[in-house]
C-alpha cells in the first residue's frame, strides 16, 4: 500500500474542504504517514481538530505557534518531508498566489519550499473556474510541473451545474496509489481471482470441501493490487482473508455461488486468474434438516459441479487472459497440457503433490508454468508469496 509515504495535504477555502476528512482517511487507510497545512479560510470550513484527530498529527495553519517562546512552523521542513504535496481543495485565490509567489501563508510558503511533486485539486464555482485567469494560472502551474486534478463536472455548492466540483477523495487517493506503484502492465486492469475451497451442502450441518486455505487466492490477489490492478477476488471459505483497500472480496461457498460472481465479472476484466479448488461434484439434494444418524451406511449421489474456469475460458476475448492451476498427482505435465487445451487458457500453472512442501496447507510451492506453445518454466521450491510475483512477472512478460 502506501506505508512509508508521506502525504502533506493542503487546505485551502473552498466549500470543498469538507471532502478533506474523507481524502485523509483514505491515506490513514492506505497506511501513508499524514500531515495536514492549512489557510486561514479553510478552518472556517472544517476543524482543525476533525483533520488532526484523522492525520494522527497536529496541523499546521501559522507561521508563528508561540509568539511568547518564538516557537515556529518551520514551512521548510514541513515540504523536505513531504514525499507528495496534495492540494486540495485548492481555491482560486490560493491558485493565484502559487503563481505569484505571494507567500503570506504557510501553505503557500510550504509550497514554494517543496522538493517533491505537488498535486492539486482545484474546486471553486463555475464561473470562477471560466475566469481566464483560473485557466492561465492553471495552465502556468502545469507548465511547471505542477500535476493538476481536473475538476468534474455536476452540481455545484451554489447550486449550479457545471464544472469546478473537487475530485472525488477515493478517485484522489487511487490516483497517488498509481503514481507510487512501480511501473506494470497490470496498473489499471481489472482482474478477477478465484481462491479458496468450496463448501457443498449435505445437510445445513455437513460439507464436502477440501483443505485449501485461499492462502493462493489472496497472496495473488495482492500481488496484482500492489501492481497498480484493480482486484476482484471471489474466495470460497478458506482461513486467508485481505485486507488490501483495492481488493473487493466476495466470500461464496459453494461452486454455483463462485460461478455467479465470476458470470457478472468476467467480460468487464482484462486477467483471470483461477486458482480456487473448486469441488469437482456437489450431493444432488442438500437435505433441509439435519440427517438423522441411522443405518450402517449411507448413500449420497453427486452430481458435476460446473467448470468455472472452461466457462470463462469459453467466453474469453481476444484481449484478455486467462490463467488455470492445475494441481496433479501423476502425469502431471501431460494432465497439464491437455488442461490448457481444453480450457483455452493461457497460462496454466501447474503444481504437484508428488513434491514435498508443495500444495495444501504449506506456506511454499513448487511450480512449473505451461503455455499453449509448450513452452515450459519451472520454479524452486520457494514461499507463496515469491510464487505469486513469479507468475505475475510471467503475466507481464506475455502481456508486453
Ligand atoms: O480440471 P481441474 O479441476 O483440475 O482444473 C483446475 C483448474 O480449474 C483450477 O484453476 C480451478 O480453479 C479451476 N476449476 C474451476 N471450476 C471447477 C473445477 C476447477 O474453475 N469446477
Amino acid at each position: 500500500m502506501l506505508s512509508g509515504k508521506k502525504i502533506l495535504i493542503g487546505v485551502s477555502g473552498s466549500i470543498a474542504a469538507y471532502k478533506s476528512a474523507y481524502l485523509v482517511r483514505e491515506f490513514i487507510r492506505l497506511g501513508a504517514e499524514v500531515k495536514v497545512v492549512m489557510t486561514d479560510a479553510a478552518t472556517s470550513f472544517i476543524a482543525p481538530l476533525t483533520l488532526g484527530t484523522l492525520a494522527k498529527n497536529p496541523v499546521s495553519i501559522d507561521f508563528v505557534k508561540d509568539s511568547k517562546s518564538g516557537e515556529w512552523e518551520n514551512h521548510v521542513e514541513l515540504g523536505l518531508w513531504a514525499d507528495l504535496f496534495l492540494i486540495a481543495p485548492l481555491s482560486a485565490n490560493s491558485l493565484s498566489k502559487m503563481v505569484s509567489g505571494n507567500s503570506d501563508n504557510l501553505l503557500i510558503a510550504t509550497y514554494l519550499s517543496a522538493k517533491c511533486p505537488v498535486w492539486v485539486a482545484p474546486a471553486m464555482d463555475l464561473d470562477m473556474f471560466k475566469h481566464f485567469s483560473t485557466g492561465e494560472n492553471l495552465q502556468k502551474l502545469k507548465e511547471k510541473g505542477v500535476h493538476v486534478l481536473e475538476p468534474r463536472e455536476g452540481e455545484l455548492a451554489s447550486g449550479l451545474e457545471g464544472k469546478g466540483r473537487m475530485e472525488e477523495p477515493p478517485e484522489i487517493a487511487r490516483a497517488v496509489y498509481e503514481y507510487f506503484t512501480p511501473n506494470s502492465i497490470l496498473k489499471g486492469k481489472k482482474v478477477l481471482i478465484t481462491g479458496g475451497p468450496t463448501y457443498e451442502a449435505i445437510d445445513p450441518v455437513r460439507f464436502i470441501g477440501n483443505h485449501s486455505s485461499g492462502l493462493t487466492g489472496v497472496l495473488l490477489a495482492e500481488a496484482c493490487a500492489e501492481r497498480g490492478a484493480e482486484v476482484v477476488l471471489v474466495s470460497g471459505p478458506g482461513s486467508h482473508k485481505t485486507k488490501h483497500p483495492y481488493v473487493t472480496t466476495y466470500s461464496i461457498t459453494s461452486a454455483n455461488d463462485m460461478l455467479e460472481v465470476v458470470q457478472d465479472h468476467w467480460n468487464k476484466c482484462d486477467l483471470g486468474i483461477f486458482s480456487a479448488a473448486v469441488a469437482d461434484y456437489r450431493p444432488a439434494e442438500a437435505a433441509d434438516q439435519k440427517i438423522k444418524k441411522k443405518e450402517d451406511d449411507m448413500l449420497i449421489r453427486l452430481v458435476k459441479n460446473p467448470d468455472i474456469l472452461a466457462w470463462a475460458g469459453s467466453q474469453k476475448k481476444d484481449d484478455q487472459y486467462l490463467v488455470g492451476f492445475a494441481l496433479e498427482t501423476e502425469n502431471e505435465e501431460e494432465h497439464a497440457r491437455q488442461k490448457l487445451e481444453r480450457k483455452n487458457l493461457d497460462l496454466l500453472v501447474l503444481n504437484s503433490l508428488n513434491d514435498s512442501g508443495a500444495g495444501f496447507g504449506h506456506s511454499t510451492n513448487k511450480i512449473t508454468l505451461i503455455r499453449p506453445n509448450n513452452n515450459l518454466t519451472k520454479f524452486e521450491l520457494k514461499e507463496k508469496s515469491e510464487m505469486a510475483k513469479d507468475i505475475l512477472n510471467a503475466i507481464e512478460n506475455d502481456l508486453k
